[in-house]
């Protein structure tokens, strides 16, 4: 058998994307030994640049991320002698040429394997795939494609991206990445339901009120306001990252872990949603705050967003899955940026417990008793299931206590970032993390109609001060479901 050579062409080399996550990421394959014997980085953009100077922009960003870890500075330098660098414009089948020229000197007498991410805006994907896929060997491997959101802006651009990539790459040469895949505790949902009994018999309409998934971040889009008001939240998060994990929430059980079972099985329930509706909304803005001797800036203070835009930086939504698993049970999605704290999870709210001998202990509110579990996605991974219990002593007190699974305590290792997961599923050629044309046409057509209609309309987002906890719509939608969010209770 031939020896393979694989190149990781990371076209877009110079931008924020890359310097913080693709090359680290590759390091950290690297340094635990998880990339194959034979290959090689290359940095792609338009910037003048020697290898030696990308080598010198690469390792500014390399951290041995746990400290004093053996090895590290050596394993450093042998990683970025396999780095170079080729200038090009992204739409010249010259500077790709050259790249090839270039690939094929490490490939000499070997199968070789490309992979291409592009880590550039959406616009000039096209360009670099025509140029990049022209190739003529004797010995050519497979060559894959890494993408990365926003695909489009809505159903109609995306089906023409997908059109025109497909000219040149057949389906299955596409990866694109939605890094909430990626993350550990995201993995960790199928194997919660799946491989443990106690979770799936209750994974229905029969015991769940509601499931929450909720994104906060705590600082604004300062540095990226041009791309945001382009997009905003909706697109940003919940298009995407929010209703990626509601798929792998709601999904049936996929007929084995194959990449095509799980993929179809997200399509199918994708396709059980009802599209949205301005009912189904609300939307948020922040604005500017002063809290002690600091001040925080509205949105619109960023020099690159109009000042009267109204591009929500915070939503909330209301999803319903019309199948007989979740018949009628409120799927709700929160996501802002300015927010008081970062954080991502799920929240499963279940049912109250029928005729509740304990009744009288919980006073009134009885929402207060039901059982919740908690996936908590970022910071600080964590399981936890809210359950009643006795206080201990005489008599007969109740009080909320938590069975909880903190993965720093429970495990030593460090979690990999989202994308050294991503990166070595794609050098593999393991599929089921990426998502497929058709999944994504499915999540664009849940979300298109609302769009249009928030920006025809021109809907005004409700104001909210950077910092707090968002705007008070959230919780008017939320109760007109009957649903108290989980994370302010
Ligand atoms: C990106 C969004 O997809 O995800 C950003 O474009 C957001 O706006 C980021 O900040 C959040 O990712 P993470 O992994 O930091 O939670």
């Amino acid at each position: 058998e031939m020896d393979a050579t694989i190149s990781i062409t990371v076209v877009g080399a110079s931008g924020d994307l890359a310097k913080k996550k693709i090359f680290p990421a590759l390091f950290a394959l690297f340094y635990e030994d998880n990339l194959p014997e034979h290959f090689t980085v290359f940095g792609y953009a338009r910037s003048k640049m020697t290898d030696e100077q990308l080598r010198n922009m690469i390792s500014a960003t390399l951290t041995c991320r746990i400290d004093q870890r053996e090895n590290c500075s050596d394993k450093m330098e042998q990683f970025l002698k396999r780095c170079f660098y080729q200038s090009g414009q992204y739409n010249s089948e010259e500077g790709f040429a050259q790249l090839d020229n270039r690939l094929r000197e490490k490939e000499v007498g070997k199968l070789s394997n490309r992979l291409f991410y592009l880590s550039i805006p959406p616009n000039i994907f096209v360009d670099v795939v025509r140029c990049a896929s022209l190739r003529a060997s004797a010995t050519i491997g497979w060559t894959r494609v890494i993408v990365e959101k926003p695909f489009g802006r809505d159903a109609e651009s995306s089906g023409e991206l997908t059109r025109s990539l497909k000219k040149y790459l057949k389906e299955d040469q596409i990866f694109r990445i939605d890094h909430y895949l990626g993350k550990e505790l995201v993995e960790n949902l199928s194997v919660l339901r799946f491989s443990n009994l106690i979770f799936e018999p209750l994974w229905s309409r029969n015991y769940i009120r509601n499931v929450q998934f909720i994104f906060s971040e705590d600082f604004g889009t300062e540095g990226r306001g041009g791309y945001f008001d382009n997009y905003g939240i909706i697109r940003d998060i919940m298009q995407n990252h929010l209703l990626q994990i509601l798929a792998l929430f709601a999904m049936e059980t996929p007929v084995s872990l194959e990449a095509e079972d799980t993929r179809n099985e997200k399509v199918k329930v994708l396709r059980s949603m009802r599209t949205l509706t301005l009912d189904d909304v609300t939307i948020g803005q922040y604005k500017g705050h002063k809290k002690g001797d600091r001040s925080y800036p509205a949105y619109t203070d960023d020099p690159t967003v109009p000042n009267n835009s109204v591009t929500p930086t915070f939503a909330a939504a209301a999803l319903f899955i019309d199948n007989a698993r979740w018949d009628g049970v409120p799927f709700l999605m929160k996501a802002g940026k300015a927010l008081h704290t970062r954080r991502a999870e799920i929240r499963v709210q279940f049912r109250h417990v029928p005729g509740n001998l304990y009744k009288r202990n919980f006073g009134t509110d009885l929402d207060k008793a039901t059982n919740e579990l908690v996936l908590r996605v970022q910071p600080d991974e964590a399981i936890y299931l809210k359950i009643n219990n006795k206080v201990p002593g005489l008599g007969m007190r109740l009080d909320r206590s938590d069975l909880n699974l903190l993965y720093k305590t429970r495990y030593s290792k460090e979690i990999p970032d989202a994308y050294e997961r991503l990166l070595l599923d794609a050098v593999e050629g393991e599929r089921r993390l990426f998502i497929r044309s058709d999944e994504l046409d499915a999540a664009w057509a849940l979300f298109t109609p609302l769009l249009k209609e928030l920006e025809e309309k021109k809907i005004a987002p409700e104001l909210y001060p950077y910092g707090s906890r968002g705007p008070v719509g959230a919780h008017y939608l939320a109760a007109k479901h009957n649903v108290r969010w989980g994370d302010l209770s």
